[in-house]
């Protein structure tokens, strides 16, 4: 089981110009890009049968959802940015696994579903972390819902849901037999611009928003390095707090408890600001062999 922590600004996918894709850019981001790039290689000298991706623009406010027919085929359009991004998707998702995971969380007293509706629109973020960790869409999904804890409740009560469900998640692979990629899909802090430049990859108008913001997200990824998860997740209500972050879904707290919180090094592959967004990528490789000093 390797982890990403794979951010979802749809401008890099943009700036890569799939063919899925239909708006055109010239660039942008490469930070970022080459990063994904480089982390997506070593994806591909991995043998795993799925990616399983807790995204946060899938929100449900009764219980856990996920994904639960063999393909969903049709047209995302990133609300916030339509300009950018509209992407023609058809993806395959492991049913089998999915199931798996709903049973075994809804046993542990999590409120489960299946998602069966074949009109369901993939969100965007889904499909923008997955196509930069795997642009030959080659592997199936399993996609689990954002439970709204941390507005219902409190970031605290989120932290604590998320760890429930990233255990019963790591019980239900365990018992399937099966290799996976976990993916938590976000950026790290969010606070971002309010006008949007008038041609979104010109770089010379990308740049770190807010001093504070950005500490906070260098904070994190030393922790990272450091090997310090369980501290990482314990500070998690206050980061997510001062820097509005979309930890607050639950994503980095269930990809890490999932995990068993690594005591070893994080993989650093790259952080760019994206509207002033703080976004990381970064992978946790429980292979001893395999795990690199990336940056
Ligand atoms: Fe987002």
């Amino acid at each position: 089981m390797l982890g990403c922590l794979a951010p979802h600004p749809p401008h890099v996918v943009y700036a890569e110009n799939p063919e899925q894709n239909e708006a055109f850019s010239e660039g942008g981001w490469e930070t970022l890009r080459w990063g994904y790039n480089r982390l997506a290689r070593k994806l591909k000298t991995i043998d795993y049968d799925a990616m399983v991706i807790f995204t946060p623009h899938w929100q449900t406010y009764i219980g856990t959802h996920f994904l639960g027919l063999p393909e969903f085929k049709s047209k995302s359009v990133d609300p916030v940015f339509p300009n950018i991004f509209r992407f023609n998707y058809d993806i395959s998702v492991d049913v089998d696994l999915a199931e798996k995971m709903c049973e075994v969380a809804g046993d542990s007293g999590i409120i489960t579903k299946m998602m069966r509706n074949p009109d369901f629109r993939i969100d965007y973020g889904t499909i923008t972390s997955c196509h930069m960790l795997n642009p030959d869409w080659d592997k199936p999904l399993v996609t689990i819902s954002s439970n709204r804890n941390a507005h219902y409740y409190s970031p605290e009560v989120m932290n604590e849901q998320a760890s429930a469900l990233g255990e019963a998640c790591a019980r239900a692979i365990e018992e399937s037999g099966k290799k996976v990629v976990l993916i938590s899909s976000h950026s790290l802090s969010h606070r971002h611009f309010v006008t949007e430049s008038p041609l979104p990859e010109d770089m010379s108008r990308e740049h770190i928003y807010n001093h504070s913001q950005y500490v906070w997200d260098m904070k994190l990824v030393d922790m990272m390095r450091g090997g310090k998860m369980r501290e990482v997740i314990d500070i998690m209500p206050e980061f997510t707090e001062q820097t509005i972050a979309e930890t607050e879904a639950g994503g980095l707290t269930w990809m890490m408890a999932a995990m068993g919180f690594p005591e070893y090094p994080a993989e650093i592959y790259g952080y760019q600001s994206v509207i002033g967004t703080g976004n990381l990528i970064a992978a946790w490789d429980p292979r001893e062999a395999t795990r690199e000093i990336v940056l």
